[in-house]
């Protein structure tokens, strides 16, 4: 990302964005609690989603997603705010968690998790509602509310079994155990682990890579694979061949295809 332009765009509370670009940058950025997420934070998190689909994320082509300070990606719901909860109080707490993370997870252009450290229970739950995932070596994932005496509420439950398949999510969640970065990738909760300190420049720079190419066709695509997901197949199918012919109605079709042929590189500007 050298030579790259970083924005400052907003701060709302401990969850912060920044420009790169066409790559937006957010850090959720509570170390101290190793950035859990409590109902102010998530209610921050809310607000930069909207910002992001609003056009002050300066038409953002990526996303990369991490945790402030060296030790935490996200370290779970926060278990303070969570211990004296109602059980009303509990459900608008999942709700809003599950909103947040529905929103994220909708978001039109792709998200890619650098994840630096604790991705536990909301951390892995936040993880598994982002694109990609990539693993610092510190990287420790895992769903350990029953420990707690509780279930995830932030999606975990669903998510996982859809990433990692039914029988693998039943053992994290009915365990709760710790799932270290080479484990990760084994199982598919990760795509890599990375070298140490790389994880947001690894994660910016494959931002970087999704954002060079017709960025129509990236949000159509992600489209196309979040409406098939658990969708019957023929379904499915048939919203990728809509969004196919939509391609069509775009200049950077034209200007993609015409690059090929000219044997030169497409200047694609998102129309
Ligand atoms: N909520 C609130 N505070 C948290 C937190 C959390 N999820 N995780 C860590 N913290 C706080 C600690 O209380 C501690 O604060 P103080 O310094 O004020 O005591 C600070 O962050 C540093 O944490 P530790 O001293 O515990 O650090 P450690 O290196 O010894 O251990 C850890 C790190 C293994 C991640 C440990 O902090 C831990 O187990 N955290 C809880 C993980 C967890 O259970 N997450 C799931 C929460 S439930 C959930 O997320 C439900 C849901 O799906 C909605």
């Amino acid at each position: 990302m050298s030579g790259a332009e970083t924005q400052d765009v907003m701060a709302v509370g401990p969850v912060h964005l920044e420009r790169i670009d066409h790559v937006a940058v957010i850090t959720i950025d509570r170390p101290k609690a190793l950035n859990a997420l409590d109902a102010a934070t998530l209610r921050a998190l809310d607000n930069v989603l909207d910002a992001l689909t609003s056009g002050d994320g300066g038409e953002a082509r990526a996303v990369v997603i991490t945790g402030g300070g060296e030790k935490a990606f996200v370290a779970g719901a926060d278990i303070a705010a969570m211990s004296v909860l109602t059980p009303v109080e509990a459900a608008r707490f999942a709700t809003l968690g599950q909103r947040v993370l529905d929103k994220l997870e909708a978001l039109p252009m792709p998200v890619i998790a650098a994840v630096n450290g604790f991705a536990l229970g909301g951390g892995c739950e936040l993880a598994l509602a982002c694109d990609l995932v990539l693993a610092a070596p510190n990287a420790v994932f895992g769903q350990p509310e029953v420990k707690l005496g509780v279930i995830p509420g932030f999606g975990g439950t669903q998510r996982l079994v859809r990433r990692v398949g039914s029988m693998r999510a039943r053992e994290l969640v009915y365990t709760g155990r710790n799932v270290k970065a080479e484990e990760a990738v084994q199982i598919g909760l990760a795509l890599k682990v990375v070298t140490e300190g790389t994880v947001k420049d690894a994660a910016l720079a494959m931002a970087a890579q999704i954002a060079a190419q017709g960025p129509v066709a990236v949000r159509l695509a992600k489209r196309a694979i979040l409406d098939g997901d658990g969708a019957d197949l023929r379904v499915g199918l048939a919203g990728e061949r809509t969004l196919f012919a939509l391609c069509f109605t775009t200049a950077d079709q034209k200007e993609g295809m015409a690059a090929f042929l000219g044997k030169r590189a497409p200047g694609f500007t998102g129309a």
